[in-house]
């Protein structure tokens, strides 16, 4: 029996793991040239407590293909069988895996369920494959698979706020000051997947878009200073630099051709809302590759957003910081 089949053989061969969603504060868009899912453009985010995804992977000698069901029903499996195909190399892994998710984000509405979703993949194909710990800082080669799903899942393995570095691709926490309570506003502004997925979005934008480069070139300004906001605990700084990243990454998808217009009437409608607050520096806002707004205010303001957003918008969850990626099953393995 050669060592892989031994491997595969004592391997967890199931485990379950939560991840929360991550709001970018200063945005992604667009890739490094090649095929790993590198980043153009680093990025920081705070990573929520709710909503997310639940995942658990059943590796099965018995299985002739891997399986995904997501929210009850089969989904496609090829993005999938990718991180389990990194994970299966990795730990000398030989069987399929039936893989179920449950997701509390409105699927592809551009709220960022395929950063908690492949985040909650990966560390729960790494668990079941036996490959132990990622440790602190993370295994670099379980970031690198999760990021192969979704440039912006790493930031989920980690609790609040994270950093993608560009020039690493490596994601790191960046510590606030114990006093800094911020409280993210969710206002979801529309129903229905997004028009232009976010992977081909960046590719139209890197091709077409006049901004573009002015984009990548005036990102590591933003970064800095929004992770020195994060370090001091300097709410205002950090919602007007996260203003900045994302009304250009905007600009930039706007100026794609054609163009790339997230917003509906209903984003505008809860920026008008929140005009008041906004003007006495209680509340920023940032948006994604979708319609939804996501406020972002310190805690003992997130019942008045919040109800300041809620005659405008279909649904509104107040969010607020959250832990990584973490095992739900088996308890004992970590
Ligand atoms: C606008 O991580 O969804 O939400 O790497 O192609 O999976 P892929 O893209 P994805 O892009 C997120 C873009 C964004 C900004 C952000 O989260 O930083």
């Amino acid at each position: 029996m050669g060592s892989s089949e031994i491997r595969s053989q004592s391997g967890a061969g199931q485990a379950t793991v939560a991840a929360g969603i991550n709001i970018a504060l200063v945005k992604y868009w667009g890739k490094a040239p090649g095929t790993d899912n590198r980043p153009s453009v680093g990025s920081l985010s705070l990573t929520l407590d709710a909503p997310g995804t639940e995942t658990t992977v059943r590796f099965d000698a018995a299985l002739p293909a891997d399986t995904f069901v997501l929210d009850g029903l089969p989904a496609p499996v090829a993005p999938v069988t990718k991180v389990l195909d990194d994970v299966r190399r990795l730990a000398g892994e030989t069987r399929r895996a039936a893989v179920t998710s449950r997701n509390t984000v409105p699927t592809a509405a551009g709220l960022a369920s395929s950063a908690s979703g492949f985040a909650a993949l990966g560390l729960a194909a790494w668990h079941a494959a036996g490959l132990g710990d990622p440790g602190t800082p993370l295994d670099r080669r379980l970031v690198e698979l999760v990021r192969r799903g979704s440039g912006s899942a790493p930031r989920s393995l980690l609790p609040g706020f994270a950093r993608i570095d560009v020039e690493t691709a490596g994601v790191e926490g960046v510590p606030a000051p114990p006093e800094f309570d911020v409280s993210l506003v969710i206002a979801l502004c529309a129903v229905g997947p997004k028009a232009v997925k976010s992977r081909d979005g960046m590719a139209a934008s890197a091709e077409t878009s006049p901004y573009y480069p002015a984009w990548v070139s005036s990102h590591p300004a933003d970064l800095a200073a929004g992770e020195a906001a994060v370090r001091a605990g300097d709410f205002g700084a950090l919602g007007e630099v996260m203003e900045h990243s994302t009304l250009k990454m905007h600009a930039c998808m706007l100026a794609t051709r054609p163009p790339l217009r997230y917003w509906t009437p209903g984003t505008l409608a809860a920026l008008d809302a929140l005009g008041a607050l906004h003007a006495l520096g209680r509340v920023f806002t940032t948006m994604d590759a979708g319609p939804h707004v996501k406020a972002l205010c310190r805690r003992a303001d997130e019942a008045v957003v919040a109800e300041t957003l809620r005659p405008v918008a279909r649904e509104v969850l107040i969010a607020r910081p959250g832990d990584g990626a973490r095992l739900v099953e088996p308890k004992a393995a970590r």
